[in-house]
């Protein structure tokens, strides 16, 4: 028999909601918070008050979309850390009150389990490929970046991880120095397509083992960018697009260079890239050469399900749901990461 899982996520700034059938997606609505523009970067009070503004309508359309109804769903599958709490709480709260009123189970998902396990999506009568157990996953977003050996759906190893800021964090802050709009990320990718690369160089943090560093990446960055303003005041404009070209060559080899390392340290047969910063277009390009150079098969998500969307939360409880793994009313909410 076919699982409706109607999946809820609220960890930031993102309202969404989902259903999927098994491991189809049916409906992905995602609302966005334009609020926080202006502040460049997110507000956490404003973003909980955001959310509780559009989850009735964002999970309304969801299952229109779907055309399911409520009564229809095999279970609610929510993301209950980490993030902002007041954020969390409005999307938990939400999916605890319908399950409870449904007589549905609820099923809680780790938000970086999901970005991985969007992996395992199909769009509506599409078929493709899943990565094989075990494998490597780039998992990089605005508040993690980690290289995992995933060994099953929920068993997923931290090889290594930043020790200090997020990669997609650092192409924020480098928009920011740019005076570009938040989120930078996007952004900065458009503007690197025209750039040269090789233009300015920036050094990359050498830490041992398989851990990332980007906050000296950023002050180098900042640095430069003051002292040729001092000299021309219009080097920014002068050089954008060669500034958003090096900047994300640096923040792309750093990387690449520990998933090259993990690779020849770990066995594993298929590559995964996961998170919001797994749409840039510079980063996709960059794992598909290593991919072909170690003779791994490379698994990309699909542009939509890279930053944060439900569709992946419903599928992550999906795979717990075959599994019985319910949760409780009374589970609560996490800000720090698990993994
Ligand atoms: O996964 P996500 O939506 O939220 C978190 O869980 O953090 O990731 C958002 C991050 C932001 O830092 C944003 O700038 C970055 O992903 N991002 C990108 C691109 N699209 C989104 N970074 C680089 N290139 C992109 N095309
Ligand atoms: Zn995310």
């Amino acid at each position: 028999m076919s699982v409706y899982i109607l999946g809820i996520e609220s960890s930031c700034d993102d309202t969404s909601a989902a259903v999927i059938c098994d491991t189809t997606i049916l409906s992905n609505v995602i609302a966005g918070q334009a609020v926080h523009a202006e502040y460049g970067g997110v507000v956490p009070e404003l973003a909980s008050r955001a959310h509780q503004q559009n989850i009735i309508p964002v999970i309304d359309t969801a299952l229109k979309r779907a055309g399911i109804r409520a009564d229809q769903l095999s279970a609610i599958a929510y993301t209950n850390g980490p993030g902002l709490l007041g954020s969390l709480l409005v999307g938990s709260s939400f999916a605890k009150a319908m399950a409870f009123g449904l007589d549905i189970p609820i099923i809680e998902a780790d938000h970086l389990q999901a970005h991985v396990l969007a992996n395992f999506l199909n769009a509506k009568d599409e078929e493709k490929p899943k990565p094989s157990f075990p494998f490597l996953c780039l998992t990089v977003s605005g508040g993690h970046t980690m290289i995992l050996k995933v060994n099953d759906y929920f068993d997923m190893q931290v090889l290594g991880k930043t020790i200090d800021d997020a990669a997609g964090e650092a192409f924020d802050k480098a928009a920011k120095i740019l005076g570009l709009p938040y989120p930078g990320g996007p952004v900065i990718d458009k503007l690197a397509k025209e750039g040269d690369p090789k233009r300015f160089s920036f050094a990359i943090a050498h830490i041992p083992g398989l851990d990332f560093s980007f906050s000296g990446l950023k002050t180098s960055f900042l640095y430069f960018i003051r002292d040729n303003l001092k000299e021309n005041p219009n080097f920014i404009e002068e050089n954008k697009a060669d500034l958003a070209a090096s900047i994300q060559y640096a923040i792309i080899k750093s990387l690449t260079d520990k998933v090259a390392k993990a690779l020849k340290e770990h066995k594993c047969n298929d590559l995964v890239l996961a998170g919001g910063v797994s749409a840039n277009s510079g980063l996709r390009e960059a794992m598909r050469t290593l991919a072909d150079k170690t003779h791994r098969q490379l698994f990309l998500p699909a542009f939509s399900l890279t930053t944060d969307n439900a569709a992946m939360v419903a599928v992550c409880g999906y795979f717990k749901y075959l599994k019985h793994e319910f949760s409780s009313l009374n589970a609560a909410p996490y800000s720090v990461q698990r993994l």
